[in-house]
């Protein structure tokens, strides 16, 4: 980190979070969510901005922290617009010089890149507060945040949760959830994974870790093996069109979900199952449409209560309140 720069001041990995860390993430959602999002105005001469930068396409997570700032009573603006901006092009300003010019204009940054350095990059070169909205197949650490907020709200507690994830092995949500997890570990965690699969090094040091703590770890390879649990966090098994799409800034080669993978109506109702359901979506054909109206079905839901996570977040970083976690004190 550069000189100057407080330890602490961005959210980069789920790991920047210590314990008491969560806590207060999760009881300043519990507050949002309580006042429906209405309780965190700001007075109109503390008003903040905060610059979105996205260099990969995003529905929930872009809109998500501009209706986050808008409730909080600050302001967003788009601060990486290709057409418009002059970063990147012949006669315009190079990628730190944009962030530069940015961080003096803004009070906090989002970005989402597909390379993993760029988010960290940032942080170094911006004095403000830097969130990581997804940097390749590293880290999503506000929703991983959003996930564990949504099964405390629907379950009450962790400790004696059952929770499976199904998708692929890369999945950036699933190891910044896995990374929260050790702070409050659930009861069983089980990983639905195609047989092919070898964890990183990084997500078996995890598992391995949450294991430790008492956790009950298990592999399996059928979404139907994820039936009996409290919740199923589900997604793609398939990240590499993913990848690929966005490399390539086109649409998304076609891709069809292999069935022990795709979860569907007949499925859920065959086992009498009441597993919840979450989907960080956007969905491929991991989650058939005929899910939805069941009451297991809970990722729009899920998409609501990440408004006032998003929101607690941004409190708290507005505020200059430091994260105390491991990695907060090790991004030279
Ligand atoms: N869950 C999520 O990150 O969605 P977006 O890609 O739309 O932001």
């Amino acid at each position: 980190m550069a000189p100057n720069h407080p330890f602490g001041k961005d959210l980069l990995s789920a790991a920047d979070l210590s314990a008491p860390d969560l806590i207060d993430i999760m009881a300043r959602s519990r507050r949002m969510a309580q006042s429906d999002g209405q309780g965190g105005g700001a007075a109109s001469n503390s008003r903040k901005i905060v610059a979105n930068l996205f260099f990969q396409r995003s529905t929930r997570t872009k809109l998500g922290f501009e209706v986050a700032a808008l409730r909080l009573g600050h302001r967003s603006i788009d601060a990486y617009d290709p057409e418009r901006n002059r970063v990147g092009s012949s006669n315009g300003d190079n990628f730190p010089d944009h962030i530069r010019t940015i961080a003096q204009l803004a009070d906090l940054l989002v970005i989402r890149h597909s390379e993993e350095l760029k988010c960290h990059e940032v942080a170094r070169l911006a004095p403000v507060p830097v969130i990581n909205g997804g940097n390749g197949s590293d880290e999503h650490p506000t929703q991983a945040l959003i996930d564990l907020f949504c099964m405390l709200e629907m379950k009450g507690s962790m400790d004696k949760l059952s929770l499976a994830i199904s998708c692929d092995s890369r999945a950036r949500y699933a190891y910044s959830l896995l990374l929260l997890l050790k702070h409050m570990p659930p009861k069983r965690v089980t990983y639905c994974v195609d047989p092919e699969t070898h964890f990183s090094e990084k997500t078996q040091l995890a598992l391995d870790g949450l294991a430790a703590l008492g956790t009950k770890v298990s592999i399996v390879h059928d979404i139907e093996e994820c039936l009996d649990h409290d919740v199923l966090n589900i997604q793609t098994q398939d990240l590499t069109s993913k990848v690929k799409s966005t490399l390539e800034s086109g649409d998304l080669p076609s891709y069809v979900e292999k069935d022990p993978f795709v979860l569907t109506a007949d499925k859920i109702l065959k086992s009498r199952s009441d597993t919840i359901i979450l989907n960080p979506l956007p969905r491929q054909g991991e989650l058939d449409a005929s899910c939805d109206a069941l009451p297991n079905a809970r990722y729009f839901e899920q998409v609501k209560l990440s408004s006032y996570v998003r929101m607690a977040v941004l409190e708290r970083m507005l505020a200059g309140i430091p994260w105390t976690g491991s990695a907060a004190f090790s991004s030279a």
